[in-house]
């Protein structure tokens, strides 16, 4: 029983020690991600080598999840990205479905009880996916999260649900000519950085993938051609703060240079903010569905 449990779930404050602080202030000399994606995996194995059953494991999965944050904040990291569940895993057995489904009911839920401190801490949520392949009143909780969390801007956590990087890429290509027929936009406007901001994850400076698997199943496919790869073999809920500090020295020797930040068109400006508010009410009509 930890008091830190009661009182939030979503950033946990697990008091790091001197010497942790003391190695977080050393790694933030260097360069720190801008962005840092998760593949939260290992989840199950932890839960077999522990003997509790499968969504314990899941649930010890999203504890990492909100310590991981803290850590993120104390490093100045402003945006991660988390798999959390992949249109493929809807194929696992229901028992499994069901209980990810209401993990995610759950901390939603919390999250809008939570909201004062969320604000506080300044994180925004943004749930990326298929939204409509959720149940109603999943849609609706998740919307609310990513419509009361909007102008935070100390940390934005984005949620991958639902998803996976080709359906992504697929929606973005959908909204793209969508956008050509309405006239909105030419053919010619047509360019990765277009394509890029059409979607809804920006690029990844620095990806981990734990429990030792090497692969990226179909995670941010488009958002990872200049990032660095870190795979660990430490099962999710096993992360530590050295593990996230590992990784970032890792980042550190092996990044590319900055990109320039390059800019669309005033016409494809448009064509993006009427996607946003196309994104926005659509919003507005899951909560109010
Ligand atoms: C992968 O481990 C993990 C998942 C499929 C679920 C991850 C979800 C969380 C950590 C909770 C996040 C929830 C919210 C609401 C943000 P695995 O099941 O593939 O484990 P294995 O590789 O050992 O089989
Ligand atoms: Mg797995």
């Amino acid at each position: 029983y930890e008091v830190n449990d009661v009182a939030m779930s979503w950033v946990k404050d697990n008091c790091l020690s001197f010497f942790q602080l003391f190695c977080i202030k050393v790694v933030k000399t260097g360069r720190v991600p801008q962005h840092i994606a998760f593949i939260m995996d290992g989840n199950r194995r932890y839960a077999k080598k522990n003997s509790v059953d499968t969504s314990a494991g899941h649930y010890k999965g999203f504890d990492k999840l909100s310590e991981t944050l803290k850590w993120c904040l104390d490093l100045g990291v402003p945006e991660a990205t988390v798999y959390a569940f992949s249109i493929e895993n809807f194929k696992r057995n229901k028992d499994e479905v069901n209980a990810l489904m209401d993990l995610a009911r759950d901390k939603f839920q919390r999250l809008l009880e939570e909201i004062d401190q969320i604000n506080e801490w300044g994180v925004r949520v943004h749930v990326a996916g298929r939204l409509s392949l959720l149940p109603k009143d999943l849609q609706a909780l998740v919307s609310k999260a990513m419509l009361v969390t909007r102008n935070n801007n100390k940390l934005r956590l984005n949620i991958a649900y639902a998803y996976t990087g080709r359906d992504e890429i697929s929606r973005a290509a959908s909204h793209i000519v969508d956008g050509v027929k309405n006239n909105e936009i030419s053919p010619e406007d047509i360019d990765d950085e277009l394509v890029s901001q059409t979607l809804e994850l920006g690029e990844a400076e620095l990806l981990v993938r734990t429990s030792g698997e090497v692969r990226l199943s179909d995670f941010m496919l488009w958002q990872v051609s200049n990032t660095v790869l870190y795979f660990t073999e430490v099962l999710w809920p096993e992360f530590t703060i050295w593990n996230l500090l590992a990784a970032i020295i890792h980042f550190q020797r092996n990044a590319p240079p900055p990109k320039m930040k390059s800019s669309v068109s005033d016409k494809a400006q448009l064509f993006l903010d009427n996607l946003e508010n196309h994104r926005h009410q659509q919003l507005e009509k899951y909560v109010n569905c």
